[in-house]
């Protein structure tokens, strides 16, 4: 299927680099939230990181701008997306409101129509069911922060049909990332390795094994990761992490998978990392 106009569902931290990708790679895109507050600043976001592109000498300015033309806030939710052959889905983690949207969409959308998510760990399986045409939905997985990190692990629903697939993983390939395909587990590949170490990073603290500080130093220079697991943590959100563990206990059984209760009180009292301006450390 050939691709020309693009959906983005949400224009936060994900949404709007989402968007950004795909304009800066000459695609239509129009971005969709909720409140005209939310779009702006999703587009103020994409337009600081075009900036820091210019800066370093990777885009003209006039690239910038091309980029942020192609790319048409919008509040009305089915504006732009009855003519989209693609609609990526980066709204909250939240099975209320994806079940909402995938219903939604499922209506208002051509029946061609592709709905990829952006989702960290909801099942892809599930949000089919939610759309009734489970064989057009598929996980298309970016990473934080979308414009510079290369990967996007494309997860396979149980009825995700192979035209989809194939198309998603294609255009994946043509926006400059690398696409990586997995099948439709908890945590996929990405969290359910990554959760679990940035977990027992936070068992690390709580039990006074070392400092945040110290614990990150050593995965940074022994392990040449380039932030530490628990500046990671902030930086992801510490809900979203506590979110994404829950989802790998629930769905795996396994007690492996327990959140550590030092995050569940963190998150419980409101420290949910860098967007709250505390988490491990102070912003
Ligand atoms: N948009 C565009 N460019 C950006 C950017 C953004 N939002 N953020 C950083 N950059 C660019 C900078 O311009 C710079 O480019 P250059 O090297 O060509 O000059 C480069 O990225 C590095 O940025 P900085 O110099 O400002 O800072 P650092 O060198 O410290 O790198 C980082 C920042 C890229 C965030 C790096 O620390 C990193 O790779 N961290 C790990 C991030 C990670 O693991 N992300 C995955 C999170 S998990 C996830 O998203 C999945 C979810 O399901 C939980």
């Amino acid at each position: 299927m050939d691709i020309q106009h693009i959906s983005v569902i949400g224009a936060g931290t994900m949404g709007n680099g989402i968007a950004h990708v795909f304009a800066q790679n000459g695609y239509t895109v129009s971005l969709v939230d909720v409140t005209e507050a939310a779009l702006q600043k999703g587009m103020e976001t994409i337009r600081q990181n075009l900036g820091r592109q210019v800066k370093k000498g990777a885009f003209s300015e006039s690239d910038a701008e091309a980029t942020l033309g192609r790319i048409v806030p919008t509040t009305v939710f089915v504006q732009g997306v009855e003519s989209a052959d693609l609609i990526v889905e980066a709204v909250a983690e939240r099975e209320d409101i994806k079940a909402h949207v995938y219903q939604s969409l499922a209506e208002a959308t051509k029946p061609e129509a592709i709905l990829a998510s952006n989702t960290s760990s909801i099942s892809i399986t599930w949000l089919g069911a939610q759309s009734k045409r489970a064989d057009k939905v598929i996980g298309m997985h970016f990473f934080n922060p979308v414009p510079v990190m290369k990967l996007v692990e494309i997860v396979r629903g149980y009825q995700t049909s192979d035209e989809t697939y194939q198309t998603v993983f294609a255009l994946s390939d043509k926006i400059g990332k690398t696409p990586v395909t997995v099948q439709d587990y908890p945590g996929f590949v990405s969290n359910r390795i990554l959760m679990p170490m940035i977990n027992e990073a936070i068992y690390c603290v709580m039990e006074g094994v070392a400092t945040p500080q110290d614990i990150d130093t050593v995965m940074k220079l022994g392990m040449a990761h380039p932030m530490g697991p628990l500046a990671l943590a902030d930086f992801i959100g510490l809900d979203v992490c506590l979110s994404i563990m829950e989802v790998l206990h629930n769905g795996i059984g396994d007690d492996k998978y327990r959140a550590c209760p030092l995050l569940r009180n963190m998150v419980t009292a409101g420290l949910l990392g860098k967007k709250s301006g505390k988490g491990f450390y102070a912003y």
